[in-house]
């Protein structure tokens, strides 16, 4: 997702800002820009594509003496990747970077159109800095105009506004999106939006919170928090560069584990409100004529897509189907233009998946794809395209992704169900409740990461995992038995819970680990008969539940249990980290497990 960096010194600003982004690339943009004041005279730099479209067009421009900066790097969210839509965003003698969405935006911006006011770029952060500079006519001092502009803005941000009206300062604020300031012993000042950029040049950082913000000058660092001025907390920042872009964690994989908070919630972000869900990329038009919706991916993605089909029959009742890519394709299928054809990857790059929508663009279906990736293969070729937003994904075995795919496809299920008007408003109202309180849902709990670390000991051997859920939670075991084997090279199989007797069950002993996801709100007595089965035969259970069961050999207890979906992500983070304890008690490399590839863009 989108980077910041800020500084206020004496070096070369313009390099030092494209350092900084560059530390910031992994994180995946579309654009570029810079924004440099020295005194009142305010240079600014956007490129669309990589960093080094942006060093091209500032190659001749240098600074010298104090200045201030700012500078950003952009993934699209609201309008596409141009360089109107890059940050910094301009006003009349002010500018703004921004990370985060302004859920108000389309409101603020209609009333400073009425006001007069010109807008250039399709994005909500220019909505910012027009606020401000309208808020400064009314006050002339820069921080009552900013601290006002902030209280109006609904939604997540980090923001960094340079304004000639206050030549040698940047304002800043945070809410919901991460905002670090850095200090040294030379009274340098940098911002970031993440730690890395400021290795190196900074020593000591102030974590914002949200809610904090304020100004920074030569002088120093003024911080508030609801008007009231707040003593920074500075802590010492570490040298490590690996460590700091693994923010901590000993992989990649726990990261993104524990950043499925942030980004399930930068996947809701200005999607849902007012009782509705809002997906600005698409239109109504998509589902006029269609009865049937095919869903193609493959591994987590196509987990992903099995757990929506049966929210879109439950829900919105449409016909829904989900193949596995690499066996559409030859399978000749039969493709009529009453489909919807949808796509999920994190990559979008995956050969097989975008084969399959080839063939589904040459049958002339409408085409969705839902991808985290903006301008990758499959998000050029669909008709539509839902970003995923989960930011770069790093470790092999998939996490991050697969949440937000999963929350984008329980609101697209909500978006059909409302344009088909298969769901009361009640119910929709219901099933939004439940939406935002999913970032909630699946931080990552201290005391539960603990006890799975210390269950994981009791898993690194047997004969065989079997996974076993019923319902959505079917795909999830597939999804849980997939992220074992990928990392730790046990063998582990997903199962729908009332097949075991069909077969599988023959293999039960006390060696047959088997990870029983146990939800109360869907099916529990059934898919407890199932458990209980497999217990009489001696295998070894370790069941996942909100509710106590007493022929369990282990037991992680649930926390929540008032919504299938709710108890589906509770659960997913438990499946994570368990694959991952026991991938990590084995001694492997969880990022980068042997055999595997990040993007599969082979057949
Ligand atoms: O990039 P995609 O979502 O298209 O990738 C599909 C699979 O290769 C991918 O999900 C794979 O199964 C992951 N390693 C699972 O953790």
């Amino acid at each position: 997702m989108c980077g910041i960096v800020g500084y206020i010194g004496n070096r070369e600003i313009k390099s030092l800002l494209l350092e900084g982004l560059k530390e910031l690339e992994y994180r995946g943009y579309d654009s570029a820009g810079i924004a440099i004041m020295q005194k009142d005279d305010i240079r600014y730099f956007k490129a669309v594509g990589k960093l080094k479209n942006l060093a091209e067009k500032t190659k001749d421009f240098k600074t010298e003496g104090f200045g201030v900066g700012i500078g950003h790097t952009r993934w699209a969210t609201h309008g596409k990747p141009t360089e109107l839509n890059a940050h910094p965003h301009l006003g009349e003698f002010s500018y703004v970077v921004h990370n985060g969405i302004i859920e108000n935006y389309q409101e603020l911006k209609k009333e400073l159109i009425e006001s007069g006011v010109n807008f250039v770029s399709q994005t909500d952060t220019e909505v910012i800095v027009h606020l401000f500079e309208k808020n400064l006519k009314n006050s002339k001092d820069p921080m009552e105009a900013f601290e006002k502009t902030i209280e109006t803005l609904k939604g997540a941000y980090a923001i960094l506004l340079i304004t000639k009206s206050a030549p040698d300062t940047i304002f800043f604020a945070r809410k919901g999106s991460p905002l670090i300031i850095g200090t040294n012993d030379k009274g340098e000042i940098f911002f970031a939006s993440s730690d890395a950029p400021l290795i190196s040049n900074a020593t000591e950082v102030i974590y914002l919170e949200d809610g904090e913000y304020g100004y920074a000058n030569k002088e120093g660092i003024k911080l508030f928090a609801n008007k009231e001025e707040k003593e920074p907390v500075k802590v010492p920042l570490t040298t490590d560069k690996q460590y700091a872009q693994k923010g901590g964690f000993r992989f990649f994989m726990e990261k993104e584990i524990y950043e499925q908070s942030e980004v399930v919630g930068d996947t809701i972000l200005g999607r849902a409100s007012n009782g509705k869900i809002y997906f600005e990329e698409l239109k109504e038009e998509i589902i006029e004529g269609i009865n049937e919706i095919k869903i193609c991916a493959c591994g987590t993605s196509y987990h992903a897509g099995l757990t929506s089909a049966y929210l879109f029959e439950r829900m919105a009742k449409i016909r829904c189907s989900v193949e596995i890519a690499s066996e559409f394709r030859y399978k000749e299928p039969l493709l009529t233009k009453d489909t919807l054809f949808v796509v999920i990857s994190q990559s979008g790059e995956t050969a097989d998946t975008l084969e399959a929508l080839r063939m589904a663009k040459k049958a002339g279906l409408k085409t969705l794809a839902i991808c985290n990736v903006d301008n990758s293969s499959i998000v050029r070729l669909a008709d539509y395209t839902i970003l995923t937003r989960a930011g770069i994904e790093k470790g092999v075995a998939s996490t991050k992704a697969f949440a937000t795919q999963v929350m984008v496809l329980w609101m697209l299920v909500l978006y059909f169900s409302q344009i088909r008007k298969t769901l009361s408003d009640e119910t929709i109202a219901n099933e939004l409740k439940a939406i935002r309180r999913i970032p909630k849902v699946v931080k990552v709990k201290d005391k539960l990461h603990e006890k799975i670390k210390r269950l994981s000991k009791r898993y690194l051997h047997g004969h065989g995992f079997f996974y076993i859920g019923r319902d959505i939670f079917f795909p999830l075991a597939l999804e849980g038995a997939l992220k074992l084997k990928e990392i730790s090279y046990l063998h582990a199989e997903g199962y729908p819970a009332g097949e075991m007797k069909h077969g599988p069950i023959a293999l039960a002993d006390s060696e047959l680990f088997t990870i029983a996801l146990m939800p109360k709100t869907v099916h529990y007595d059934k898919i407890k008969s199932n458990v209980e089965e497999l217990s009489a035969r001696d295998a070894t259970i370790l069941a996942i539940s909100p509710v106590e069961f007493e022929l369990a050999d282990d037991f992680i207890k649930t926390e929540y249990f008032d919504h299938p979906m709710i108890e589906f992500f509770e659960m997913m983070v438990i499946t994570q980290l368990l694959a991952m304890e026991i991938a990590i008690r084995l001694g492997n490399d969880v990022d980068m497990p042997r055999n595997l590839a990040k993007s599969v863009t082979v057949e």
